[in-house]
């Protein structure tokens, strides 16, 4: 799941494509979005657990991390922690350092069984690694904007999820990244979400489908609608009771987003 700009849905639909895929969630947002939404009331004692973080102790020790399972609805995770925060501050908070790439530019690297590693390629190894410890699906859930966390997710996936709201600050972005990321990936896949049956949003659905605008490795998704008990909603869709209609309607339209995301990670 990835977007240069926050608020289109990345978390939230994380949680449950994980679950309709029956797949890990890896979060790696530093501030743990998915992780919140996942733990609850208890999710501060996973976010600030004594370190280091699951994420970065597995790559030091070159296994795969143990998911939490989840419980009445939700997916398996592989939760943020605090120490992230230090890897996107600039400072690496001794959990990282900095150093000069041989094209001369400054890199976090961290420490992994191999050695030191920068952390968007120590990830992008890893993740693939831990899918096969694992034997499942992965989800990862990446923070906004541009960072090597976002960047070694991006290039672990078989297929970037880009979820984007029919508005004047997303789209903008999505054509962005899809120029700069288009020929370092695999596939894409473009979710427009929050999506109202308003004439202005039909005219950004417009945009999207006009020629040109989404090519190749990019594809155009099911769309998910604006949904207020996905808005609204303190935990999963998938847990609690059986699901009225309005829940019904959302798990549904993720759903065909998450079968269309397994196709394309299976060309
Ligand atoms: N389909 C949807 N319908 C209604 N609200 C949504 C939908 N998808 C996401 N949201 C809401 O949008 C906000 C941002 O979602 P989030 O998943 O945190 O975005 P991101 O991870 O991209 O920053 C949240 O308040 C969430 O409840
Ligand atoms: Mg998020």
């Amino acid at each position: 799941m990835v977007q240069w700009k926050g608020g289109v849905g990345k978390s939230t639909l994380a949680v449950h494509i994980a679950v309709a895929l029956g797949a890990v969630l890896i979060d790696l947002e530093p501030w743990g979005g998915a992780t919140a939404w996942w733990g609850g009331t208890h999710a501060n004692e996973l976010w600030q657990a004594p370190g280091p973080a699951p994420v970065l102790r597995a790559l030091e020790r070159g296994k795969a991390p143990r998911p939490r399972q989840g419980a009445s609805g939700r997916p398996q995770l592989v939760p943020s922690h605090e120490q992230l925060l230090a890897l996107t501050d600039g400072v690496a908070g001794g959990v990282a350092a900095w150093a000069w790439s041989p094209e001369g530019l400054p890199t976090l690297m961290v420490p992994t069984s191999a050695g030191p590693r920068p952390l968007s390629e120590a990830l992008r190894v890893a993740i693939r690694a831990w899918a096969d410890e694992w034997g499942t699906h992965v989800v990862v859930d990446t923070p906004a904007g541009f960072g090597p966390l976002a960047d070694g997710g991006i290039a672990a996936a078989d297929v970037v999820v880009l979820p984007v709201t029919p508005d004047q600050w997303s789209v903008p972005a999505l054509r962005k990244f899809m120029r700069a990321y288009g020929p370092r990936i695999r596939h894409g896949l473009v979710i427009p979400n929050r999506v109202r049956s308003r004439a202005e949003d039909d005219a950004w659905a417009e945009v999207m489908t006009s020629e040109g605008v989404i090519e190749p490795p990019f594809v155009l998704g099911p769309p998910i609608q604006e949904s207020e008990v996905l808005h609204s909603t303190r935990r999963p869709l998938t847990a609690g009771p059986s699901p009225g209609k309005a829940r019904a309607t959302a798990l549904e339209q993720i759903a065909a987003a998450a079968q269309r995301a397994l196709e394309l990670s299976e060309e």
